[in-house]
């Protein structure tokens, strides 16, 4: 699966500095040749899945196989517990909402000392699909991201040493982590281990396009499935593709036209330091999309028809007539599928000797 996004990639790549030099109509030529592209690699990959599958550029999600469930518990807690943060306030849960799509439905979040975080919250469902981390990539996977949280100033603002001191002053913690990891001492590194296999558990199967996919012809309506071929056909799918119609990529936003904003994220480029890499976003999933606005890395755009509105412009050169873009609306709205069903997790009470939270304190 990644080596097919890495090949998909790399294609892309070399068609996108083409894509960027040329006028209109080679452009439009280009988003075909770059969805045939994205098609022929998704086809192989639906394939090896099953032979009942539609060959498309979206796969099913597959159900998520639970190898250590005692772990996924252990993270589920952590993942609500508001005492990993300084305030004793903020959980994973306050701008990763699971009743909200996994967002907190905000343009940006809002940190320690009611902070303006400095950019849009993406949904934590269906991100172990994704081939990195945060908007620019800059985690490689799941555990290496649920760390910078914690310790961010202006998100949680604690620190992995008081993180963890709180958990070792709770004996149902300390007795909960014995029995995970089999060792005496609680490490960050655990934490995240187990922030990470619950965050693995939060996959979204079973939507109607993933029924449809599977062969149920019923499962789109004429309106959402003519969604679905615009999609496919006007070079959507070059970039959002895969599982999680997206995250298999890092793309340039406002690949033709340049995208307006003031806001300050310059995307790869924070983190490879290459100028070719400014405005390029790992392209967001669209599972649960319905659920998960307002829209871009900067929260600008308030509904899914601005949000395709824009693409379709920025990205492709292509402006859709109203009923178009309602038939694409409609399809991404096919893209919601079930909801983790969570039972809230009871934590384990603080002790006489738990570090006291400190919603108000300035810094870390
Ligand atoms: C104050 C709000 C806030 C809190 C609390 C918070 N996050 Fe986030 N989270 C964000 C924002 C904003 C981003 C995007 C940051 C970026 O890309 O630079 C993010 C990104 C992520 C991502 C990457 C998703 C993707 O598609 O790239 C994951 C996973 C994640 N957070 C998990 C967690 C976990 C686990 C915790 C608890 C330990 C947590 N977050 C706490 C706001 C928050
Ligand atoms: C060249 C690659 C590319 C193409 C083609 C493309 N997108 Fe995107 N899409 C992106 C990137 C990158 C982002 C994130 C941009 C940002 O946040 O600044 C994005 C964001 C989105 C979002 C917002 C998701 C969110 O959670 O914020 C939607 C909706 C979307 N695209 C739909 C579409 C549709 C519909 C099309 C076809 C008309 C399309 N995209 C074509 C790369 C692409």
């Amino acid at each position: 699966m990644r080596s097919i996004g890495m090949t998909v990639r790399a294609a892309f790549r070399s068609v996108e500095t083409r894509f960027v030099m040329t006028l209109l109509p080679i452009r439009l030529a280009c988003a075909a040749l770059i969805t045939g592209l994205a098609l022929s690699g998704a086809a192989v990959q639906a394939q090896s899945r099953s032979s009942a599958v539609r060959q498309e550029p979206i796969q099913p999600i597959p159900t998520p196989v639970i190898k250590n469930q005692a772990m996924v518990d252990l993270g589920k807690q952590l993942f609500f517990d508001p005492r990993l943060s300084r305030s004793g306030f903020i959980s994973c849960n306050s701008c990763h909402n699971l009743g909200m799509g996994g967002t907190d439905n905000l343009k940006a979040s809002v940190g320690h000392n009611w902070q303006k975080g400095g950019i849009n919250s993406p949904t934590v469902l269906n991100s172990s699909m994704s081939i990195a981390q945060f908007w620019d990539g800059r985690a490689k996977d799941l555990r290496e991201q649920a760390g910078g949280p914690i310790a961010n100033p202006a998100e949680m603002a604690s620190s992995h040493e008081l993180a963890i001191s709180v958990l070792a002053s709770i004996p149902g913690y300390r007795a909960t982590f014995k029995q995970v990891f089999k060792k005496d001492e609680i490490t960050i590194d655990q934490v995240t281990e187990a922030l990470a296999a619950f965050e693995e558990a939060l996959v979204t199967p079973n939507s109607r396009f993933d029924k449809w996919l599977r062969g149920d012809d019923k499962a789109l309506s004429a309106e959402e499935l003519a969604g679905y071929e615009l999609f496919k056909n006007s070079g959507c799918v070059a970039c959002h593709n895969g599982p999680a119609a997206g995250g298999t990529s890092f793309q340039k936003m406002g690949l033709v036209q340049p995208y307006q904003t003031s806001h300050e994220a310059q995307g790869r480029a924070g983190v490879t330091g290459k100028d070719v890499d400014r405005m390029t976003f790992k392209v967001p999933t669209l599972r649960n999309v319905e659920l998960t606005y307002p829209y871009f890395h900067d929260g600008e755009a308030p509904t899914l028809r601005d949000a395709v509105d824009l693409m379709g412009r920025l990205q492709l050169g292509r402006e859709f007539s109203q009923k178009e873009n309602d038939q694409i609306v409609a399809f991404l709205k096919t893209l919601t599928g079930d909801q983790p069903k969570l039972v809230m997790p009871i934590l384990p009470p603080s002790s006489d000797k738990t570090p006291r939270p400190e919603p108000f304190k300035r810094g870390n």
